[in-house]
C-alpha cells in the first residue's frame, strides 16, 4: 500500500485548496498535474503557486528540499481530464462544495481511474457514499480532508465509504504521511468527521456563553488563544486528561463527577443562524479587525501558523 516517489499527482480543480494540494506534493518532490473546467484557471494558479512557492522560499518556510524553482517546475497544468489522470497514482479532487458537482466531476473520471489509482475528494462535509454510489471504480474513492491552510496545518482527514477498499485507505494514510501531513482515519462516514464535531461542540458553547452574557466576544477567544489552545497544539485533550492526573484511570475517578456537574447545564445546541447575535459580535470584533483588515489578519494568522508549524517540526525532530 504505497504511491511510488517517482509518481504522477493529479489535481483537479485548482482553486485555493488544489494549489495547495500541488505545492505539498511538489515539496515531497512528487510531479503534479492540475487540471480545471476554467483554462484561464490553470495559467493563474500555475503563476500563484510559483509565486508562493518563492514567497515561501524567501521566508524560509519552504518544505522539502528542493529549490522553489525546481519544486514549481514539477507542478504542469491540463486542459483535459482525462490527459490530468493519464498515469496517476493519485487523485486529488478539489472542485467546489457540492453533492451534484462532486458526482458529475467523479462520473467524468471513472472512466479514467484504474485499479492501480486511489482518487479522493477533498471535500469538508460531503460523505464519498453521497455521489458516488454509481461509479465503476467507487471502491477506489474516499474523503481526504485538509484544514486550511494545509501547508502550515497538516492535519487530514481521510474518511473512507462503505465500499472503499481498505488498501486504498492505507495507501492514501500512507501518502499523507509520506509528505508530511499528518492523517487521521475515521472508521466509517459520519456527519462533521472529526474536526467539525469538535470544532462545533467548541462554537456551541461559545456562542452560548455570549448569549448568555457571560464574557465579551474577546474574553471567549482568549480562552481558547491563550488557554486552550496552546496546550492542544502540543498534546490533544485526552493526553491532557493522562498528564492532568496520575494517569487517564485517576483523572476519571477524581473528576468525573465535576466534569459530569458542569456538563448537564450546557444548553441544547444554538441555531448559528441567529443575525442579531451575529451582528453584535462582529460588532466588538470590529473594534480590532474591522471587515477591510479580514485579508490583512489571514496573512498575520498564516504568517504565526508557519511559525508554529516550524517550531513544532523542529521539536519533534529532537
Ligand atoms: P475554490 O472555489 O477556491 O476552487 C474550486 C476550483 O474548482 C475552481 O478553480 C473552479 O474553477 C474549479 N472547478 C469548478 N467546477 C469544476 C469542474 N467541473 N471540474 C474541474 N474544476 C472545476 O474552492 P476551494 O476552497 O479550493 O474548495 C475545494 C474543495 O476543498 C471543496 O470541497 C471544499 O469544501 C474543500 N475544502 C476547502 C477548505 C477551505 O478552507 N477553502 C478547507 C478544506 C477543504
Amino acid at each position: 500500500a504505497t504511491v511510488q516517489a517517482d509518481s504522477k499527482i493529479a489535481i483537479v480543480g485548482s482553486g485555493l485548496i488544489g494549489q495547495f494540494w500541488a505545492m505539498i506534493f511538489a515539496g515531497a518532490g512528487f510531479k503534479v498535474t492540475i487540471f480545471d473546467i476554467y483554462p484561464e484557471q490553470i495559467s493563474k494558479a500555475l503563476e500563484s503557486i510559483k509565486a508562493t512557492l518563492l514567497k515561501y522560499e524567501s521566508q524560509g518556510c519552504l518544505r522539502g528540499t528542493l529549490s522553489a524553482a525546481k519544486q514549481a517546475a514539477l507542478v504542469t497544468g491540463s486542459n483535459e481530464l482525462q490527459q490530468c489522470l493519464d498515469g496517476a497514482s493519485y487523485v486529488q479532487e478539489c472542485v467546489p462544495e457540492s453533492v451534484d458537482l462532486k458526482r458529475k466531476v467523479f462520473e467524468q473520471m471513472d472512466p479514467f481511474i484504474t485499479e492501480e489509482m486511489v482518487v479522493a475528494t477533498s471535500s469538508s462535509c460531503i460523505c464519498v457514499s453521497q455521489f458516488a454510489d454509481n461509479l465503476r471504480h467507487k471502491h477506489r474513492t474516499l474523503v481526504a480532508h485538509p484544514v486550511n491552510p494545509p501547508y502550515f496545518i497538516p492535519l487530514v482527514e481521510i474518511v473512507p465509504g462503505p465500499w472503499t477498499l481498505p488498501d486504498v485507505t492505507a495507501t492514501c494514510r500512507a501518502l499523507m504521511e509520506l509528505v508530511g501531513q499528518t492523517p487521521v482515519t475515521l472508521s466509517r462516514e459520519v456527519a462533521g468527521f472529526a474536526l467539525n464535531r469538535i470544532q462545533y461542540a467548541i462554537i456551541n458553547e461559545c456562542w452560548n456563553m455570549y448569549k448568555a452574557n457571560l464574557l465579551s466576544a474577546e474574553d471567549i477567544d482568549r480562552v481558547m488563544t491563550d488557554g486552550l489552545g496552546p496546550r492542544y497544539a502540543f498534546i490533544g485533550p485526552l493526553e491532557t486528561m493522562h498528564l492532568n492526573a496520575d494517569g487517564i484511570v485517576d483523572y476519571c475517578k477524581r473528576y468525573a463527577q465535576g466534569a459530569y456537574n458542569v456538563c448537564t447545564t450546557f444548553e441544547p445546541p444554538p441555531v448559528l443562524y441567529d443575525v442579531p447575535t451575529a451582528e453584535k459580535i462582529l460588532s466588538e470584533v470590529e473594534e480590532t479587525i474591522p471587515l477591510d483588515k479580514v485579508v490583512e489578519r489571514r496573512a498575520w494568522r498564516d504568517e504565526n501558523l508557519a511559525a508554529l508549524a516550524a517550531l513544532k517540526r523542529n521539536r519533534k525532530d529532537k
